[in-house]
């Protein structure tokens, strides 16, 4: 597996970062003077789904979440964290306010474990996806319904010692379109491997993330 960066509390750390694209990853298990310090920009609409949450873990950890990203996404807009606005996609993904300026930047978020990532775009619509890699016993039944053929006839090709990693790499990947698109996988979706870029990446030791935005230079191939 690729080198892993030693993420802490309350630290943004880059993980990733190639033209226009970037990766940033942090610990969402923080003490609660840090959670709370986090957690101080979120508006009602999010504190309120926090309060929804029942595990205290969950409440915590969506708390961390969001408000690194509302920091995050402040600093490259020049206000201040709880002056970011989201609007919200038919079946939940959040994106920039029309109000906001600079509302192209593109963002992206996932969650797996202690881990937090937000992937940022100035260019164009990108997904992320990041998971703990760890045993799953129907990850063939998963990978039967879920992938496509030609990615499911490499992943079941797979050494048993290469399977785990094989079927987070191809899962996170679907996931990250699934994302970029705004659809997530409660829907099939139907893509073209040469329509994306794909970027793998280990923000942490024993997790795999995907991040992808669309590969215009294959849509220029393939119209001209
Ligand atoms: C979006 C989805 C793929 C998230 O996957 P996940 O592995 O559970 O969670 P992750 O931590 O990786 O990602 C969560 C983040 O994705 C983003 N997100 C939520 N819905 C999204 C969507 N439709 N498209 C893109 N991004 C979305 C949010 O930023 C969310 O962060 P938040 O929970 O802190 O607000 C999943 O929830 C899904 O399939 N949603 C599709 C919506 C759907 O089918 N709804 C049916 C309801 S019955």
């Amino acid at each position: 597996m690729d080198k892993a960066v030693e993420l802490r509390a309350g630290i943004i750390m880059p993980v990733l970062v190639s033209d226009g694209l970037e990766v940033l990853a942090f610990a969402l298990d923080a003490e609660p003077d840090v959670v709370r310090a986090t957690g101080v920009c979120l508006n009602d609409e999010e504190r309120r789904r926090a309060a929804g949450l029942r595990l205290e873990r969950d409440r915590r950890r969506f708390v961390v979440a969001r408000g690194q990203l509302r920091r995050v996404l402040a600093s490259r807009l020049g206000l201040s964290p709880s002056d970011v606005e989201f609007e919200y996609g038919p079946l939940g993904k959040p994106q920039l306010s029309h109000r906001m300026p600079a509302c192209d930047l593109r963002f992206s978020t996932s969650r797996s474990g202690d881990v937090g990532v937000i992937a940022l775009s100035t260019t164009q619509e990108v997904g992320v996806d990041v998971e703990a890699v760890l045993p799953v016993p129907e990850a063939d039944e998963i990978a039967a319904l879920c992938f496509s053929a030609a990615d499911y006839g490499s992943y079941i090709a797979l050494g048993p010692e290469d399977r785990l990693e094989g079927f987070f790499r191809r899962w996170t990947r679907l996931e990250a379109v699934s994302k970029a698109l705004g659809c997530g996988l409660g829907q099939p979706i139907s893509w073209d491997e040469k329509d994306w870029l794909v970027r793998r990446f280990v923000p942490r030791r024993g997790y795999i993330g995907s991040v992808v935005i669309r590969n215009w230079r294959s849509r220029d191939v393939t119209t001209h």
